[in-house]
Order: structure tokens, then sequence, then C-alpha cells
């Protein structure tokens, strides 16, 4: 190689202003990847038709994704993500939790769902969630007194496998567990909620004790559901609404004012430092007026600047861990909260993304790399029977097929809001033909329906056609195949 000392002097200045670049490059690079690794997400699998593990698997990593949280500790999803180096959250179903308050349950859960993959190349678990939002005010105290034995039995059981050290079991929770009294409503007159103070001070003292994290579950998109007079620039992090003064902070956004709610509610229990973890946030694109791809992408592409920020809240500061809320939409979730409970996917039911992200922050959009290998039903779809003579039978069979099926994009200012009504019923009828796998016994409704090959999507409003599902295309051993893998190269690693 030429010495640079002998080049010309432009060239030398050239060579040194690459260099910088490089440099800088690389800083911009290395400062901006403590906030993508702390970015995870939500594995829901409320749905009718689910993906393959290691397709979804494979998306993640695709997407740069690091991190996943998961609502159970489903074998064939869990041994998928062997060998991956993705960071895991299992989690104990809420009705299991009665179960685990039996120490020798506890035992036989740990053993089972995390020392099993517990092995160089195995499933890199980092935290065991015990139930899921358990507090929640609208479970009317089901689970206020299993949740802390659970817990407890838990991590006990995580230690005596000798593995409490690495992985933490703590308990993802609503952040409907604090709040500020109406009299002074900001986030230094928070506290947990008053029916729950005192088992809320014994639970966040036993995560404070174990090095374990608070998990929090935060939805600004609620906050502006739930109350039409909310200011809807504060559910957003671009700023533009009225800030809010408190003790000299100002919160700009619900989201900083709730999480230093929660910050003065653990500075009043005696755990001013417990860490934090967002474990849901998110914004749904359907089933709602403000539930828009438009207000997803305006709410997602604030919360990645602030993250690559490592802007934090007025009251913490610095880097945040999150999980978004979620990956895919559920089309069987319960709309009992509202109908946009279907729509949180980052991707939609087919793994296809729904608008483009930078999740470095930088405003580098891009689409998402779908879900790769899905295989579609064929295009048919089941509509509205424009020869059929008695209609009597209709407002029932359209409640049938809603109700069975999903209509949920069919309210005002949804995504199929538009609809005249007989595209409403060819809707209903469709989503529960494919819903049924297009069984043609699924698109009769006492004549009223039938089958065809025309597209029947109407401008902005998709009908869908469904995919394969996975149970239907292999069965599970092609999963634990992947960790039998794992195994046997951790045993040629150990030799
Ligand atoms: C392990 O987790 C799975 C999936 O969540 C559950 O069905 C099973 O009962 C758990 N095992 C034990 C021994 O509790
Ligand atoms: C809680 O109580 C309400 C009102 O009594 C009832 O409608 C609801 O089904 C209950 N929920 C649960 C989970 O028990
Ligand atoms: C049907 O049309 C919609 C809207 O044009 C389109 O997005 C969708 O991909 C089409 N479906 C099929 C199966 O061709
Ligand atoms: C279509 O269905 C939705 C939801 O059920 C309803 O709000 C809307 O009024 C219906 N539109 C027509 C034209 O029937």
């Amino acid at each position: 190689m030429t010495d640079p000392m002998t080049l010309p002097a432009p060239m030398v200045r050239m060579e040194a202003r690459a260099w910088w670049a490089a440099l800088a490059a690389a800083a911009v690079l290395w400062a901006a990847a403590p906030a993508e690794g702390t970015i995870g997400v939500n594995l829901g699998t409320t749905m009718s038709h689910q993906m393959l593990p290691k397709s979804i698997v494979e998306t993640l990593k695709d997407n740069g994704i690091k991190k996943v949280k998961l609502f159970d500790a489903d074998d064939w999803t869990v041994s998928a993500l062997a060998g991956s180096g993705i960071e895991v959250m299992l989690a104990i179903p809420n009705d299991q939790l009665s179960r685990m308050n039996d120490y020798d349950n506890a035992q036989e859960w740990v053993k089972e769902n995390v020392t099993r993959y517990h092995f160089k190349g195995g499933v890199n678990i980092k935290y065991v969630a015990v139930g899921n939002e358990p507090f929640l005010k609208s479970y009317n105290g089901s689970f206020l007194h299993t949740t802390l034995p659970a817990l407890k039995n838990i991590q006990k059981a995580l230690d005596e496998a000798g593995v409490g050290k690495e992985i933490k079991a703590t308990v993802p929770l609503n952040a409907d567990v604090y709040d500020s009294p109406p009299s002074n409503p900001v986030p230094s007159g928070g506290n947990f909620r008053s029916d729950i103070r005192g088992l809320m001070v014994d639970v966040v003292k036993f995560l404070h004790a174990n090095d374990a994290p608070f998990v929090v579950n935060i939805y600004p998109f609620l906050s502006l559901y739930a109350n039409d007079d909310f200011p809807l620039d504060f559910a957003f992090f671009d700023g533009g609404g009225r800030a809010i003064n408190d003790n000299d902070e100002q919160y700009t956004n619900v989201f900083d004012a709730n999480f230093d709610t929660l910050v003065w509610s653990l500075k009043k229990s005696g755990v001013p430092n417990l860490k934090i973890v967002v474990g849901e946030i998110g914004w749904p694109t359907d089933g709602d007026k403000h539930a828009t791809v438009d207000l997803a992408k305006r709410f997602y592409d604030g919360l990645f600047k602030k993250l690559a920020k490592n802007e934090g809240t007025p009251l913490r500061p610095g880097d945040m861990d999150v999980y978004l809320f979620g990956l895919l939409d559920e089309d069987q979730k319960s709309v009992a909260p509202g109908n946009f409970e279907r729509h949180w996917g980052i991707l939609y039911y087919d793994g296809k993304p729904k608008f483009p992200m930078d999740l470095t922050g930088k405003g580098n959009d891009k689409f998402w790399v779908p879900v790769k290998g899905v295989q579609y039903l064929p295009a048919q779809w089941c509509v509205f029977n424009d020869r059929a003579k008695d209609l009597k039978g209709l407002a029932d069979n359209v409640n049938y097929a809603c109700a069975n099926g999903d209509c949920t994009a069919l309210g005002y200012g949804c995504s199929c809001g538009d609809l005249d009504s007989r595209g409403n019923i060819s809707y209903a009828f469709n989503m529960y033909f494919q819903m049924q796998d297009q069984d043609v016994m699924a698109c009769d409704f006492d004549g009223l329906a039938k089958i065809t090959q025309k597209n029947a999507s109407q401008g902005s409003c998709l009908f869908p056609v469904q995919i394969l599902s996975a149970s239907q295309r292999t069965t599970p051993s092609g999963g634990s195949l992947s960790l039998l893998l794992a195994t046997v190269a951790a045993l040629m690693l150990t030799k």
C-alpha cells in the first residue's frame, strides 16, 4: 500500500475526511445501537390463523428485533427461538396463577418451561411474567390473592434451579394499578390504587429485593379512547399540545406523565429506584376513529425518536426498555375493551407491514420485511347473493357472522366504515367464511350468500383472503426439531 504521507496533499485530506466520516458514521451507529437493542415486541397468539413460529422468528431477525415477550410458554414457539439469541420473556397465564401457589407446581413449571431450554445455544430466557395484568379493575379482584404467592414461588424455583440470577420473575401490570386523585391530577399526586395499595407495596418490595423490574403497560391510545375531551396532541410525542407543569417538571405527552406517576408511586412505596420496563406500548390501526394507520405512524415515529435520544421521562431520563404491542393483528381477541383490540399489529394478519417506520428513530422509514413463506387460501370470497328472494333471516345471519367472525372494521371512521348496507352484509359473510377456512358450508347463510372469484374489496376496505394456518401446514414436531438440533450443537460444544 502507498504510504499516505507520500500522497499529494488534496488526496490526504480526502482520505482523512473519509476516515472521519466513517468514524462519525460508526459513532452514530454505535449511539443508535442501544436504543435499537432495547426495542422488543409482544407476540400474541389470539388469532384464528397462526403463523409458523420459525417464520415469526425469521421475521424478528429480518427486522432487527432482539427481544420478545410471550403470553405463555408454548413449546412450539419457545423452541423456535432456540439458538436465535433473541431475549425472551415467557409468561404464566392468569388462569394458572392459583396452580402456582403450590410450590411443587411452580417447580415443575420452571423445570418444564425454563430449565429445559437453558443451555448454550438454547433459549435466551430473561424474564418470567407471572400473570398478565392480573390486577386489572375489570377482573373484579379475581387474582388478588394468588398473584404474589405465585410470583414468590416462581422466583424461588428459579433460584433453586440455579438460574435466578439471570432470569427474573415479574408481573406485567396495567397502568390502572396507579392513579392520581382528581384533586391533584399530576404525576406527583400519584400512588398505587387505594384498593390494592398494600398488595402493590408488597409486590414492588419483592421485585426490588430480587433485582427484578416493574413491568407496566402504558397506552396513550386508551387515554384518548376513554375521554372525548382528551387533547389529541397530548397522546403523541411531537409536542404541539399544552404542557402540564408539575413541581417544575414539564409534561408534553401523556406517556411521560403516566410513567412518572408510576415513578412517584414507587417512591411513596419505599422503592424509588426500582427498574421499570414498558411491557406493552403501541397504537391500533382499525376499529375506532382514532385507530388509523396515520395516527399509528405518528405515534411510533415519535416513540422511536424519543427512544433514540435516550430521553426517558422528566423523572427517569436515560434509556428505556420497551416492548411494542404487538407483532400481528389478532382476530380472536375479545372486543370487550373496544373494536380496536384486534388491530394492534405492526403487521397485518398475513404478516405484511401496515406502514413504514424506523426503529432507530432517524426517520429512514422502511417497510418491515414481511413474514416469509405465508400461504393463502384460494382467491375467493363469500358475498351477499343478489338473487336471494327470502330476506327475512338476513339480520340474524349477519349477527351470527359478526359474532363468530370479525366485523370490527365496519364501524364509523374504520377502514370499512363507508360500505353501503349490501357491502356490510358481504363483509360480514366473507369474514366468517374466511375464518372458517373457506368451508363451503360457511357461505350459505340460508341461501343469502354465494362464493365468488371476483375480488370483493371495495376502495380502501380490504375483503381479506385467509392464510393457511400453521397447524394445517406442519406438525409441532417441526419446531422441536430446531431445539433438538440446538441441543445436539450444545452437546458438541461442551465436548
Ligand atoms: C409449561 O408451559 C405450558 C405452556 O404455557 C403449559 O401448558 C404447561 O402446563 C407448563 N408446564 C407445567 C409443568 O406447568
Ligand atoms: C366483573 O363484574 C362485572 C360487573 O358485575 C361483570 O360484568 C364482569 O363479567 C366481571 N368480570 C369478571 C372477569 O369476573
Ligand atoms: C383484492 O383487492 C385488494 C384491493 O385492491 C388488494 O389489496 C388485494 O390484494 C386483492 N386480493 C387478492 C387476493 O387479489
Ligand atoms: C354497516 O355496519 C356498521 C357496523 O355494524 C354500521 O355502523 C353501519 O351503519 C352499517 N352501514 C349501513 C349502510 O348499513
